[in-house]
């Protein structure tokens, strides 16, 4: 059964991994889908990957000037959008005597702003019913050397999940957050981390995962789809935490 026929979805930084298999998912469940990237290269080649019912925006969810023309942009696509998947975004690492004011604006611009910006330029195009997904993590969870400034920023988002919660209630948009374990994307890759700290980084996490492999990013796109569909008609302000049961479970 198609769980989002002739819905319409917005889905910010999906030229791959976790957004590209969400594109996919929702399409496949019946949907269009308009993808959001930095770059018009990846953006024309995403859309022409995922067919006829997906169309692209470069909009840079770091950049204010962006983040302000995305209702427009998206506007001049569809006038209505039903689901928005809030998920652009990557990681950068670092203790914290190397943490400078540039790294810090540039996560919590990517991740806090364009989060905060992409919910209030697409809500007026949201009709009751709608459904908003915000993309945190396993680190707003844990403790985790050398993540500082990622994990808070990502805190922010989960507490966006709540407070967007509240507020888009009375307009019957609901609103939820997917936490994603380690998922296998270019999420490292793209990261600021050595091929050999990122090796050391899955030696590490590997072993505490209890189902012990990294999740694949359908894994979390058949999420959003449930989160986005009349399936989770009364799931509100909540967070699903898909991560194979790290760190929480032990076998
Ligand atoms: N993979 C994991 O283990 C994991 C775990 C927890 C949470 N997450 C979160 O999942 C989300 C997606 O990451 P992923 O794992 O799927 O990594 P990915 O494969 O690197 O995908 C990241 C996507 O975000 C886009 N993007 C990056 N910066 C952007 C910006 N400033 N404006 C617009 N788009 C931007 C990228 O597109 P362009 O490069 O084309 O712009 C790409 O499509 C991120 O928010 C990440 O923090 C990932």
């Amino acid at each position: 059964m198609q769980k989002l026929k002739n819905k319409v979805a917005l889905i910010t930084g999906a030229t791959s991994g976790i957004g590209k298999a969400t594109a996919i998912d929702f399409i496949k469940n019946g949907a269009s889908v308009i993808v959001t990237g930095r770059f018009q290269e990846s953006i024309d080649k995403t859309v022409v990957e995922l067919g006829e019912q997906a169309s692209g925006i470069v909009s840079d969810a770091g950049k204010m000037n962006d983040l302000k023309q995305l209702g427009d942009k998206v506007k001049a696509i569809s006038p209505q959008i039903d689901v928005l998947f809030v998920n652009a975004g990557y990681g950068k690492y670092a203790p914290i005597e190397h943490i400078d004011e540039r790294h810090y604006d540039e996560q919590f611009s990517v991740l806090v702003k364009g989060a905060l910006f992409s919910v209030q330029q697409i809500v007026p195009l949201m009709k009751p019913g709608g459904s908003i997904i915000l993309n945190t993590s396993i680190v707003t969870e844990i403790g985790m050397k050398n993540s500082v400034v990622y994990s808070a920023a990502k805190a922010a988002v989960q507490s966006f999940a709540k407070t967007f919660a509240s507020e888009m209630a009375p307009k019957e948009i609901r609103v939820n957050a997917i936490s994603p374990g380690p998922i296998e994307t270019n999420y490292f890759n793209r990261s600021n981390l050595t091929e050999a700290e990122i090796e050391g980084v899955a030696d590490f996490v590997l072993p505490q995962v209890p189902l012990g492999r990294f999740g694949q990013p359908s894994e979390i796109a058949k999420v959003a789809t449930f989160l986005a569909s009349e399936d989770a008609s009364f799931l509100h302000g909540a967070e699903i935490f898909v991560n194979g049961g790290f760190p929480n479970i032990k076998v």
